[in-house]
């Protein structure tokens, strides 16, 4: 893919596009540069094949694929950042993506086992413990059950884990890809819970996988009896077996790594259980030797996903600058963004639903004269926490983290439309 501007004939969209702006009587800087007469163009004058011939019939596809022309929409893996794809991560291709919800076959991947395949039929989820009444659902049991729809972000803390020490990885799919956003159907944990009866000593859950790493978690009962859900499905359907097929935890706003997959156990207890995944990992080695630990919530970040490294700039004239945003802890009140590395900041135009601990859209639109430009965004929430830079979050927390890195990311554009990721000062 090129990345100059592109100065080749004028495409159909273009011609009528302008024509039709100089009509609106538009002002000038709003039309992007063109040529003063259109090439004749085949594209407009030749009929051409899909516009002739029969089209495929509807006994072709009874499960939906994308166009064959966007083939290179997809998550994508760094092979030398895990021993084994089986405990690996890939990452969602946000550069690709618009609004606010992450298709399912996009949704990044994170198994410490391998995507467990599982028989509904045979799948059974047991609560036990510090309850009245210890119990086993089976599938229909759970969807027998009063269910809600909700819809969440959910990024691994180790998102953007890479660039703690300075800017690593060329894309914002590397840097920020470890975030979905999906609608879940589920239902509420404290309606379980309610079946079996806490008893007045329980404090916190334990949460297990029924895949090859049995990954577990404690989760504390206060969040389990507020927006927790039990879910089965995403986006519509049933869940995607990488996302947990038949049925995972959704525990909005909190780390990716909490969520477990493929829930089959929930235990009742008085204390967190100490496990791998909150001990070892998912923990914040301070500067002083201390270490951060049950660091559930994800704070405000934002990340500019047009231009990046993986979508360069292509024309002078207009653009639209495209972007993310998300709160652990509420909604997105006010995106701010930078074209010039922080002299100068304007709050973009957030576009489509603002939910609660969701993905939120926003975008600028802009003209560009071919200058150097260095991007950044800065996500406020709404308890008003403003998105840090990353010398900021270095100042409190050091170097040694992989995880919870929410600091504010910075491409830069060169005059040639290439885009890079940098930090400066
Ligand atoms: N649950 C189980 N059972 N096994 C796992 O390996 N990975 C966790 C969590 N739940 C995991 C799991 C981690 S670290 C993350 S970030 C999320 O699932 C990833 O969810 P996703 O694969 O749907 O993106
Ligand atoms: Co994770």
């Amino acid at each position: 893919m090129s990345s100059e501007p592109q100065a080749g004939p004028l495409s159909r969209r273009r011609f009528l596009g302008a024509a039709g702006a100089a009509g609106a009587g538009l002002a000038a800087s709003a039309l992007p540069a063109r040529a003063q007469a259109p090439a004749p163009d085949p594209l407009i004058t030749e009929v051409q094949d899909w516009n002739r011939y029969l089209g495929e019939g509807v006994d072709k596809r009874p499960y939906g694929t994308p166009s064959r022309f966007e083939k290179h929409v997809m998550r994508r893996d760094v092979s030398w950042l895990t021993a084994s794809p089986e405990s690996s991560v890939n990452f969602t291709p946000l550069h690709e993506l618009d609004g606010i919800i992450t298709p399912s076959g996009l949704c990044f991947e994170r198994h410490h086992g391998g995507i467990a395949d599982i028989d509904p039929a045979n799948h059974r989820l047991m609560i036990h413990g510090l309850v009245e009444k210890p119990l086993v659902f089976t599938m229909e049991d759970i969807k027998r059950m009063p269910r809600q729809n909700h819809v969440h972000f959910l990024e691994c803390a180790a998102n953007s884990g890479m660039e703690w020490r300075g800017a690593q990885l060329n894309g914002c799919q590397f840097t920020h890809g470890m975030v979905h956003n999906v609608m879940y159907t589920g239902v509420p944990l404290k309606l379980l819970l309610a079946e079996a009866g806490l008893k007045p000593n329980a404090k916190w859950l334990m949460l297990e996988g029924a895949d090859s790493s049995g990954m577990n978690r404690s989760l504390p009962v206060m969040k389990a009896l507020d927006d927790v859900l039990i879910a089965f499905a995403m986006n519509g359907e049933a869940l995607r077996p990488e996302q947990g097929y038949p049925l995972r935890a959704v525990v909005p706003g909190w780390e990716g790594n909490i969520w477990v997959k493929w829930l089959r156990r929930i235990e009742v207890g008085d204390m967190p259980w100490q496990a791998r995944e909150e001990t070892s990992k998912y923990t914040d080695l301070l500067a002083d030797g201390r270490s951060r630990r049950y660091t559930f919530i994800m704070d405000a970040k934002s990340v500019v996903t047009n231009p990046s490294p993986q979508a360069p700039l292509k024309h002078k004239g207009r653009n639209v600058l495209s972007g993310l945003a998300w709160s652990g802890r509420g909604t997105i009140k006010r995106v701010d963004v930078t074209l010039d590395g922080g002299k100068n900041w304007q709050s973009a135009r957030i576009d489509g639903p603002v939910l609660e601990k969701s993905l939120t859209r926003f975008y600028v639109d802009f003209d560009w004269a071919g200058q150097e430009l260095l991007i950044q965004s800065r996500a406020i929430d709404s308890t008003g926490y403003v998105q840090p830079t990353k010398a900021e979050l270095r100042k409190v927390r050091g170097v040694n983290s992989i995880y919870h890195n929410n600091g504010i990311q910075t491409w830069q554009v060169r005059p040639n439309g290439e885009t890079e990721n940098v930090e400066i000062a």
